[in-house]
């Protein structure tokens, strides 16, 4: 829920979606008077906001002592406006590199308050092979809850799906199919599948290779824990010869209520007779989540090939961030229905996020996005040089708002580049606002 009416004039707008769903804006303007309105409009209404701040200020004219200081009371005063702009459970990600990383905790700290610090993720990209010391490449998202607290109260816990799941589950229905409900022989046609397989599969996937009389994938675990953790010692009965069988070594896993419970439910493996020792079935449907890791590698270079679909041959923006990161980390700290606020947008790569996840689970996400319209340093040399200043329009045209995220908005929401090409790509049926701030 977020803006019930618009609280800028509308420039332009796209409607490719459902018309019941939610508009995703895009503001040009500068963020801080955009924030301060939007705070007086809808406070505590944002459940997301992820923001990728340039580093070191660009302009020199305000008479701070340096660049450092500089970059700290600007991006001081947004985060002030940012944190009211949460909801009660909504977390922060502010990306940053090396250099800055210190003094942004530090000042995020002092803004959020360092109990509300969920974690810091870290993100290896390319490596150069050339530098002096590491070969560098890390980048950090900096994550802060509006209150831990609360979402310790709320029981929030980020989890994700695990990678290859989907994969194993297929497999053994097919098994399971051909096997045409003998779980021996599926066991044994699933084994077959495994054979050169198993390190595609992260962590201990691998060991999923049977399938039981439900169809159901599972691996074996022990019954059983060191003496004098967990329940003790007495008979569990084989269920044919209802003789007791030979307990694991140590005590049982729980007493007996709990085994009883799980021979009742199946998830107690046993051998033909009481003389092999039972094993606990777990099963990889009940599987299907993960914590997150937050430590990743992945190249860097993809935000800035994807961008080059939508912009073929032209290097309009430099060092995007990649959607399809932004988009796992959104879905994991956020709901299908969230409110997703990026102020520093660039070239957009935050409503692309969304865009994606909303076509991949069906969500209702929103996103608001801000940038101005900022021209590159490179390119604002040329414009002078050509006698064109800010204003005018030939300059304003190169600005990041007019020549990249605007554009590269429509081309994923529309199927068409600005040149009035067919842009192959995903294309997302969604509805855009364009406003622009006074
Ligand atoms: C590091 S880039 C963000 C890139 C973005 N994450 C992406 O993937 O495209 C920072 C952006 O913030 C914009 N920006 C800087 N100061 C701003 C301000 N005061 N208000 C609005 N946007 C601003 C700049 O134009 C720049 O495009």
């Amino acid at each position: 829920m977020f803006l019930a009416s618009q609280p800028f004039p509308r420039t332009a707008s796209i409607r490719r979606g459902d018309p019941a769903a939610p508009v995703h804006l895009v503001i040009e303007g500068d963020n801080l008077s955009v924030l301060e309105r939007l705070v007086e409009f809808q406070p505590a209404s944002v459940d997301l906001i992820y923001i990728d701040p340039p580093y070191n200020g660009t302009s020199r004219h305000l008479g701070y002592r340096d660049d450092h200081a500089e970059w700290e009371e600007n991006l001081r005063a947004r985060l002030v406006i940012a944190r009211q702009l949460l909801t009660r459970l909504g977390v922060i990600v502010i990306a940053v590199d090396d250099s800055e990383i210190g003094r942004l905790r530090v000042l995020a700290d002092a803004v959020f308050g360092n109990r509300n610090l969920l974690t810091t993720l870290i993100h290896q990209g390319d490596v150069n092979s050339g530098r002096r010391f590491t070969g560098g490449g890390v980048d950090y998202m900096v994550v802060y809850g509006r209150s831990k607290q609360s979402m310790m109260d709320a029981d929030v816990r980020w989890r994700e799906p695990k990678v290859g799941v989907d994969k194993i589950l297929k497999a053994g229905a097919k098994a399971w199919a051909q096997s045409k409900g003998s779980a021996d022989q599926a066991t044994t046609l699933l084994r077959k599948w495994w054979t050169g397989r198993k390190y595609k599969f992260s962590g201990g996937l691998g060991e999923y290779t049977r399938v039981d009389e439900d169809g159901r994938v599972f691996r074996i675990g022990t019954l059983g824990v060191p003496a004098g953790r967990g329940s003790g010692r007495y008979d569990l009965l084989h269920p044919s010869t209802r003789r007791p069988v030979v307990p694991p070594p140590g005590d049982w896993v729980g007493p007996p209520r709990t085994l009883h419970a799980y021979v009742e439910q199946g998830r107690i493996l046993f051998g033909p007779d009481e003389t092999t020792t039972p094993w606990r079935k777990l099963f990889l449907d009940e599987q299907l989540d993960e914590v997150p890791v937050p430590t990743f590698n992945l190249s860097r270079s993809e935000g800035t090939k994807h961008l080059n679909r939508i912009f073929p041959g032209e290097t309009r923006f430099a060092h995007p961030k990649d959607h399809r990161v932004l988009a796992r980390w959104f879905r994991i700290m956020a709901g299908p229905d969230a409110t997703i606020l990026d102020f520093y947008a660039g070239s957009g790569t935050t409503a692309e996020a969304v865009m994606t996840l909303n076509a991949e689970d069906g969500g209702t996400r929103r996103a608001i996005l801000i940038t101005n319209n900022e021209v590159p340093a490179a390119k604002q040399k040329t414009l002078r040089a050509a006698g064109s200043e800010p204003g005018d329009d030939a300059w304003e045209a190169h600005g990041v708002f007019r020549s990249v995220c605007r554009p590269r908005l429509e081309t994923i929401v529309t199927g068409v580049r600005e040149d009035g090409s067919a842009y192959i790509g995903p294309v997302y049926s969604e509805n855009v606002d364009f406003l622009r701030a006074p």
